[in-house]
């Protein structure tokens, strides 16, 4: 038996990265997914893909910065497939970049609607279609840069340490309607977001990833698609609330990224992106 054999998913950020390794991972465990992203290309390609692993997958074009495209891909879940039992919160980029001088509170908000109010608005609206089908999982892309400082971009790394914190107060709300709530706090994953703006790019990505952490190899989607899998499927029926750290032991301490403020990832790094700043 497949492990989401007949299950409803919406996942945002499906269309590249961690994201679109999990929908093609949940399709092949019997998932018939939703699409919502952004980017028509990679959203339509991500639906082949999960088709070819055995899966129902459609695309619904998604700016998660709109409450009204958020609830129009649940709905879309509910039209499609009668239901929706998974909700994966997992858009995003690296949002506004530069020193808290630089850093304008345009940009400062237009982060926090991507990173942070969008999961507050797939979580509101997940909510009535889950009560209906007597539960749900909800899940939502937080970051290692949401638990500690110095490992992200400063407002990415504050909106990612809401997400941490919204999970727990919604996991409390939404305990007792059977509806779990956790997120998923990445490491280095060698995704476009870490190595679109790299000089260099991906090969150059993989080199920096495969050392900063005690398992010496960049991580993938797959890893994060794993822990997507578990916390989606009722091998989890017990867990809500949770961050889970899936890092390669980098949070286990040691000298993160170098240390300091050298860090490429740290204060008023400029090319971890994607951000809209480069766009
Ligand atoms: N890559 C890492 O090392 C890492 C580490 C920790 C957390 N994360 C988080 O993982 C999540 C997925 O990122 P990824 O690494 O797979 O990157 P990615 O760039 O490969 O994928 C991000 C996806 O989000 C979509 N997106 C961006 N803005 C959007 C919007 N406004 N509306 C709809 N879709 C939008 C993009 O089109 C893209 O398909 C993000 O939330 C990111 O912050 C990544």
């Amino acid at each position: 038996m497949r492990r989401l054999e007949g299950k409803v998913a919406v996942i945002t950020g499906a269309a590249s990265g961690m994201g679109r390794t999990t929908a093609a991972r949940f399709a092949g465990e019997g998932a018939n997914v939703v699409i919502a992203d952004l980017n028509v290309e990679g959203g339509e390609s991500a639906v082949r893909e999960c088709k070819e692993n055995g899966g129902n997958a459609v695309f619904q074009l998604t700016d998660v910065t709109s409450e009204t495209a958020i609830k129009a891909a649940i709905d879309r879940a509910v039209k499609e497939y009668g239901k929706l039992d998974i909700m994966f919160n997992n858009a995003g980029l690296a949002g506004a970049l530069g020193t808290i001088e630089e850093v304008t509170t345009g940009n400062w908000d237009r982060t926090f609607a991507i990173l942070l109010r969008a999961v507050f608005v797939g979580i509101k609206y997940s909510i009535p279609e889950m009560r209906k089908a007597g539960g749900g999982s909800i899940i939502s892309t937080a970051s290692v840069a949401g638990l500690r400082g110095g490992a992200g971009p400063l407002p990415y790394s504050v909106a990612k340490a809401g997400v941490v914190h919204l999970t727990k107060c919604a996991a409390i709300e939404l305990g007792p309607q059977q509806i779990r709530v956790n997120c998923i706090c990445p490491g280095g994953i060698n995704t476009p977001l870490i190595h679109q703006h790299i000089p260099g790019g991906e090969p150059v990505a993989r080199q920096v990833l495969n050392t900063i952490q005690p398992i010496p190899r960049a991580g993938t989607g797959e890893d994060i698609a794993g822990m997507a899998l578990y916390l989606a499927s009722d091998d989890s029926q017990w867990v809500t609330g949770t961050a889970m750290v899936v890092d390669g032991g980098l949070m286990a301490g040691g000298n993160l990224f170098g240390g300091g403020a050298a860090s490429p990832f740290s204060v008023g790094a400029k090319w971890s992106g994607p951000s809209f700043e480069k766009e």
